[in-house]
């Protein structure tokens, strides 16, 4: 099958660049120094392809996540980096404990009892360490710890994701600034024991030296919001758009803001000016101008919820498709 041959809009991931980018990362976190983040790209054919790179645990961000890693049977550790309450979902989590080392993150004791009443074995103790979201207090961990393994839970160590300094644009500010937060995170650590420090993203995966593993997860396939701060990984991933609409002023793709996530801006198309997506379309100002029926490829802005708006992505190589992967970690 060729690019040319594929329905628009379609998922495309460059495979010399993901290619490029495993290889990059593993060399400078090799095995279990990184936790790939599946949230990033909800596919267990690219999570075989991370582990094929040596990393055998992962970071899922839902229950779908990880009970789909083990149905691929990518479950030898699993960290369930984020709450939950939902009964239902837990114990479908913790039915699969013969098969799969699944931990939760728990961060109040109504996580812990959730999580203890569900069955489920292990727990990290989520900490804040400055983004506004979920995490105690770090004074508070070694208590929630005790709690946890008064419940029977068997408390693994801490987490703490410093979200909110990903894009730090200065480096030395950016620096001291994750110091900061891993001091949070190590004060906790200090409390609740167990051997795992969790943190970090693609933004900070090479300023950590006190933390035993890394979860990052946009390194993969990248996105314009990474793309440009320097990092050494590619753009791999593109939404395939072809031209429907064509005039002396602007062109039309078919690939609007359901292909992908908008939160962090438009996409970028090279060689043109995107000027706004809606529902099925891109409106864009190319350089010269471009015939209805040529092919346009966007890069999107944010490749998380990118991902999650796909059922499949092409793996291409050139102008060969080359596999067909099922983005199949979707929903919750
Ligand atoms: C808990 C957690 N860990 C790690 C990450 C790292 O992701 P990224 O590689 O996109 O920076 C995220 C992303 O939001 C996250 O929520």
């Amino acid at each position: 099958v060729k690019l040319a041959d594929l329905s628009t809009p379609a998922l495309l991931i460059d495979a010399d660049s993901l290619e490029h980018n495993l290889a990059t990362m593993a060399a400078v976190l090799p095995g279990s120094r990184l936790r790939p983040h599946v949230k990033a790209h909800k596919c267990t054919s690219l999570a075989s392809a991370q582990r094929a790179h040596g990393h055998r645990a992962f970071t899922c961000a839902t229950p779908r996540e990880v009970i789909g890693m083990v149905a691929a049977g990518l479950g030898d550790d699993l960290l369930l980096a984020n709450e939950v309450l939902d009964p239902q979902r837990l114990a479908a989590m913790a039915a699969l404990q013969d098969r799969a080392v699944i931990t939760i993150a728990v961060d109040s004791h109504e996580t812990i009892d959730a999580a203890a009443l569900a069955g489920l074995k292990y727990a990290l103790v989520d900490v804040n360490v400055g983004l506004p979201r979920c995490g105690c207090k770090p004074s508070d961990a070694g208590h929630l710890a005790d709690y946890a393994r008064s419940r029977g839970l068997v408390v693994r160590g801490v987490m703490g994701y410093e979200g909110h300094l990903m894009a730090v644009p200065d480096r030395t500010e950016q620096r001291a600034k994750v110091a900061e937060s891993v001091e949070k995170l190590i004060v906790a650590s200090l409390l609740v024991g167990g051997d795992i420090i969790s943190a970090g993203g693609t933004g900070t995966y090479d300023l950590h030296d006190q933390v035993t593993e890394i979860q990052a997860g946009s390194y993969a396939l990248m996105d314009t919001h990474y793309g440009g701060r320097g990092h050494p990984f590619q753009q791999a991933c593109f939404v395939l758009a072809t031209v429907i609409s064509s005039n002396s002023e602007y062109a039309v793709g078919d690939a609007g803001l359901k292909t992908q996530g908008m939160d962090h801006g438009n996409p970028s198309i090279e060689g043109a000016t995107v000027r706004f997506l809606s529902d099925e379309h891109v409106t864009f100002v190319p350089s010269a101008q471009i015939a209805v029926g040529e092919r346009v490829r966007l890069i999107p802005a944010h490749i998380d919820p990118t991902m999650a708006m796909h059922e499949v992505a092409w793996l291409i190589r050139g102008d060969d498709v080359i596999d067909r992967w099922p983005i199949d970690l979707r929903n919750w």
